[in-house]
């Protein structure tokens, strides 16, 4: 009788639950047949090489370059679809069909070839979010260079230090971008980074505009090179899986930005299924992702993913609310958009501006929604839900890293998995072998908290930090022996969902971007006012979080507001207005244990106006009462400085 068979029997179930077991069940046999879906040059002959753990290869020996499955592959049964949309502030608009794509890449790629770029040679690119910047990326990654895309709201001193780890020896930028109708000068930025930069030969420029100024024995003009240049067919070098595709920098918990590299085989393979299994992408979808492509969520979900897929996707260069706050909504209307990522923080940005914005627009044309970069509140889930997705639509809450290369949990709707609980981010997906961990390295209980771990590799995993090996053991192998460590704090529940609760390490995260507070701290030493600083991160209402300083200032400097304000555009102005500043507070000592170590938790406890709470863990060095008088100096006069504020 059917009722005596176990549930899982008797009804459906998506597909994802049996690729999931297959998966960590029989890995080999599941990465064999993943991998068929992509194109080969030449088969691998091992799917997994573990033996110089952590630093895991996959897909040994096999050839593959993931430009031939981003372009060559879709020419005949796709050429003529279109493959990016292009939007910018103004309204100009332009597209690119696969085959006009294909061509692009191949003259862009055949320019870098007569620069002198080879194969391994790492190119900076500086753009904003115009078609150039994907066309680019693609022509590296044809010749077997290594791109290294600079988001471009980084200033001088990021891109300086970038170029410099990478060694770059070619850079690629454009004169300038508009940010709420101001030139945003990209070309000046690039000639102060280059005079401290030795490596780099040349300067790329691609020309937006007629004024421009050229540095005659650096720069070349990238319309020049075109003009003189006939169709011309680059053919894709034959990369090998383990070959690096691309370095990407992001925050850790010192002052200097890591260099994620991923490579061909692995990332491309990973970024093509992940797409495939969320996003669910068909034929006649229109995918709008906000990112910008100088973050991970551009570059595995605006270019390798859906372009591996040969979907469609719409690139908007600019932001959210300018010059209307309704600008999102009536692209997904003119462009039919069926498919639509975004963050948090800009849900909660435009949500202060009432539903009337939404309400303007059809968007009877979106089929699916997601959300990524940070923890997504139930408020701003909640109007995501009934506004954008008219109280029907699914929302994926896709929980990953720079590092991971692509989604980890989140719901699979491509695997018929559209199972969703409020607030979780949901179950991992295949090859995910995922855990919450306890401080003692074991599981915890369900809904008790612990911290994120992976259990075994998976092909879009990072293949190390740039130049550092012992770095990326330190920072992801080191906490728990053999496990991959993210430093993201979460819960399990009984039906194995996960809930990802935000950073457990001193990285912050404002509107979504990653930035550590050592970074922050590094540059507000630098400038000649101050002698130490203490940068913590509070919670803020729609960029989930900012960063609060307590400075202390160096003999013959008083505080003023004068100098508050000077001392947090000096931090823009070096790490770029990513940074925004909850506070800056002037104090005459830091809270620090009788080692000098900083006490951050009670920085934290006062900034925030929070109790102490238990300190015996973190501050043992120092008795009750000696936090305590600490503590009270401390808090009196960050106390009167809230109060003038
Ligand atoms: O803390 C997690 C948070 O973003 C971190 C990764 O940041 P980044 O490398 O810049 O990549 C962002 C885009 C993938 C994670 O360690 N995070 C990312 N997605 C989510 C999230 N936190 C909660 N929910 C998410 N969906």
């Amino acid at each position: 009788m059917a009722e005596n068979l176990p549930f899982e029997e008797r009804y459906y179930q998506p597909p994802y639950k049996q690729l999931y077991k297959e998966s960590l069940e029989e890995p080999e046999k599941f990465w064999r047949k993943m991998a068929e879906e992509i194109e080969w040059f030449s088969p691998f002959q091992k799917v997994l090489d573990e033996s110089n753990a952590p630093f895991y290869r996959w897909f040994i020996g096999g050839k593959v370059n993931i430009t031939y499955n981003a372009l060559d592959r879709h020419l005949k049964t796709k050429g003529n679809k279109v493959a990016i949309y292009w939007e910018n502030e103004k309204g100009e608009s332009r597209s690119l069909t696969y085959s006009q794509l294909y061509n692009e890449v191949n003259r862009f790629a055949k320019i870098l070839q007569d620069l002198g770029v080879q194969k391994g040679d790492r190119v900076l690119i500086y753009l904003p979010l115009m078609p150039e910047l994907p066309i680019a990326m693609l022509a590296c990654a044809r010749i077997g260079a290594i791109h290294s895309v600079v988001f471009s709201g980084f200033s001088t001193q990021a891109v300086v230090d970038r170029i410099n780890d990478a060694k770059a020896k070619l850079v690629i930028t454009t004169s300038n971008t508009m940010r709420r109708g101001k030139r945003v000068e990209l070309k000046r930025i690039i000639d102060e980074a280059v005079s401290q930069t030795p490596t780099v030969e040349k300067v790329l420029v691609i020309k937006r505009d007629e004024e421009i100024e050229l540095n005659e024995e650096r720069d070349v003009l990238y319309q020049d090179l075109i003009k003189r240049m006939g169709y011309k067919k680059v053919e894709p070098e034959m990369t090998d899986a383990t070959d690096p595709l691309f370095i990407l920098y992001t925050s850790g918990t010192t002052g200097k930005p890591k260099g994620i590299y991923h490579l061909h085989g692995g990332y491309g393979l990973w970024t093509y299924l992940t797409t495939k299994w969320v996003f669910d992408l068909r034929d006649e979808d229109v995918f709008f992702n906000t990112a910008d492509i100088g973050w991970i969520t551009g570059h595995s979900y605006i270019v390798y993913g859906p372009l591996q897929n040969g979907a469609t996707v719409l690139m908007y260069e600019g932001v959210p609310d300018y010059p209307n706050p309704d600008k999102w909504w009536e692209l997904v209307e003119k462009y039919n958009v069926t498919v639509f990522y975004t963050s948090p923080t800009a849900v909660r940005t435009l949500m202060r501006y009432g539903e009337e914005w939404v309400k303007k627009h059809d968007l009877s044309s979106l089929r699916l929604l997601g959300s990524v970069g940070e923890p997504i509140n139930p408020e701003a889930w909640r109007w995501y839900f009934k506004n954008v997705g008219r109280s029907q639509l699914p929302i994926v809450d896709t929980w990953w890293q720079t590092e991971t290369g692509g989604i980890m949990i989140s719901a699979t709707p491509g695997l018929g998995n559209y199972m969703l609980k409020p607030s979780a981010n949901g179950l991992p997906l295949p090859g995910v072998d995922a855990d919450v961990f306890n401080d003692e390295g074991k599981p915890t209980k369900p809904r008790e908290k612990g911290y994120i771990v992976i259990k075994r590799p998976w092909p879009g995993m990072l293949a190390g930090v740039w130049g550092d090996p012992e770095r990326y053991i330190k920072t992801y192998f080191s906490k728990f022996q053999g496990v991959y460590y993210p430093g993201d704090y979460a819960v399990k529940d009984e039906d194995g969902f996960f809930y990802i609760l935000g950073r457990a390490d001193e990285v912050l995260k404002i509107a979504g971007h990653r930035i550590g507070t050592r970074e922050i701290e590094d540059v507000l030493i630098s400038h000649p006012a101050v002698a130490e600083s203490a940068v913590i991160g509070i919670p803020d209402p729609v960029r989930g979080e900012v960063a609060v300083a307590a400075v202390v200032l160096k003999q013959g400097y008083q505080p003023s507001d004068e100098l508050r304000k000077t001392l947090i555009e000096y931090v823009r102005n070096n790490l770029g207005p990513i940074v925004v500043f909850g506070g800056l507070y002037f104090v005459s000592k830091l809270p620090k244990t009788r080692s000098g170590k900083i006490m951050r938790r009670v920085v934290r406890s006062v900034i925030s106006g929070q109790t102490l709470g238990d300190t015996t863990t973190l501050e043992d060095e120092t008795s009750v009462e000696e936090l305590k008088k600490i503590a009270e100096e401390f808090s009196k006069e960050i106390q009167s400085q809230k109060n003038q504020q």
